[in-house]
């Protein structure tokens, strides 16, 4: 599939007059190689999955964010099997990823208040930026009541301080750079060249330059980091705040917020297709 898409794109540069004007550097060049998401490596598990001896704030933060996001990629667990019991009625989905604290509590953390609002993700639960600021200690019964069937195998006492710590530091709200109406990141945040300087010379090393060198996409529905900032910002913020669970992916923990959104101002003008 991905070899025709290639061949595609290169007969159609061959063809077009604007082949020229990208050879000489004029306009961002063409996708390269476009590889398929690889598995890390046995040399990078202790990245993805460990624990550093004597491990950062930072560290600790963007960890509980993984387990946020995904606790089973997080952790390296079993798929949790069936749907979560505390999932609501109002809801539309359905099996594993009803045990996403996302899912419930979304990307934004502002569940029901945020851009799970309405749609296919809606749930009507309650976000969890309230939280932040407060104690871990205050946090954790929170995460292990009713409402959150964890058991400790799923998710250790260890691993749920990781949790606390990110609601607790970790957090923003993102109606401070995210357009709520168009799901876009607003126009003026952010210092675009700060963010292109971030993304070249650090997230470029896995997804290219143009940000297509990844693509987790299938067949012609391409999904490049491009195609993820201009659809899903508040996915991709977390995902640059803490990376992707895992994966062996950076994040930006350890710079400063402003960094985090100017990066994210600036992947979002990256290529979202495969013929742009
Ligand atoms: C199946 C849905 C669901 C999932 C998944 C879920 N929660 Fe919740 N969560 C709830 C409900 C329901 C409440 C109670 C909301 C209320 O009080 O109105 C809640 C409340 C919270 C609160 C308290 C918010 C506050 O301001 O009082 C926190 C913090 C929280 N959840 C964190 C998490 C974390 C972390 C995870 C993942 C480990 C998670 N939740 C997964 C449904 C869920
Ligand atoms: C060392 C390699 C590496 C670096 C550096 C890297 N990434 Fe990634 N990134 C990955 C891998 C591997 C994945 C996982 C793809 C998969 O398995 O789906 C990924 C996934 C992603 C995803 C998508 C996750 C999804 O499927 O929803 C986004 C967005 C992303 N990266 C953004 C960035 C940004 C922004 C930077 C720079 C801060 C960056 N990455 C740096 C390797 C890297």
């Amino acid at each position: 599939m991905r070899r025709t898409h290639r061949s595609r794109l290169r007969s159609a540069l061959a063809a077009a007059p604007v082949a020229a004007a990208i050879a000489a550097g004029a306009l961002p060049a063409a996708a390269q190689v476009a590889v398929a998401p690889q598995e890390h490596g046995p040399h990078q598990q202790d990245f993805v999955h460990g624990v550093p001896q004597v491990a950062a704030p930072e560290w600790t933060i963007g960890a509980g964010g993984r387990i946020y996001d995904n606790w089973w990629e997080a952790l390296d667990r079993d798929e949790p099997e069936g749907t979560n019991p505390a999932y609501p009625a109002a809801g539309r989905q359905e099996g594993e990823v009803t045990w996403r604290c996302k899912e419930c509590h979304g990307w934004d953390y502002l569940g029901a208040e945020g851009i799970y609002r309405a749609g296919s993700h809606f749930t009507g639960i309650k976000g969890v930026l309230g939280v932040a600021g407060q104690p871990v200690e205050a946090i954790m019964p929170l995460l292990r009541d009713a409402n959150h069937p964890y058991t400790t195998a799923m998710i250790s006492e260890e691993e749920m301080l990781r949790v606390a710590a990110f609601l607790s530091a970790g957090l923003v709200d993102m109606r401070a750079f995210i357009d709520y109406d168009t799901r876009t990141v607003k126009a003026g945040v952010g210092d675009f060249d700060r963010g292109r300087a971030i993304f070249q010379t650090i997230c470029a090393a896995c997804h290219g330059f143009d940000g297509r060198a990844m693509d987790w996409g299938e067949g012609d529905d391409h999904n490049f980091v491009g195609t993820e900032a201009a659809e899903l910002p508040d996915e991709v913020y977390n995902k640059i705040a803490n990376a992707h669970p895992g994966a062996a992916m950076v994040n930006l923990r350890a710079f400063g917020h402003d960094d985090r959104v100017s990066l994210l101002a600036y992947i979002a003008t990256l290529p979202v297709g495969m013929d742009d």
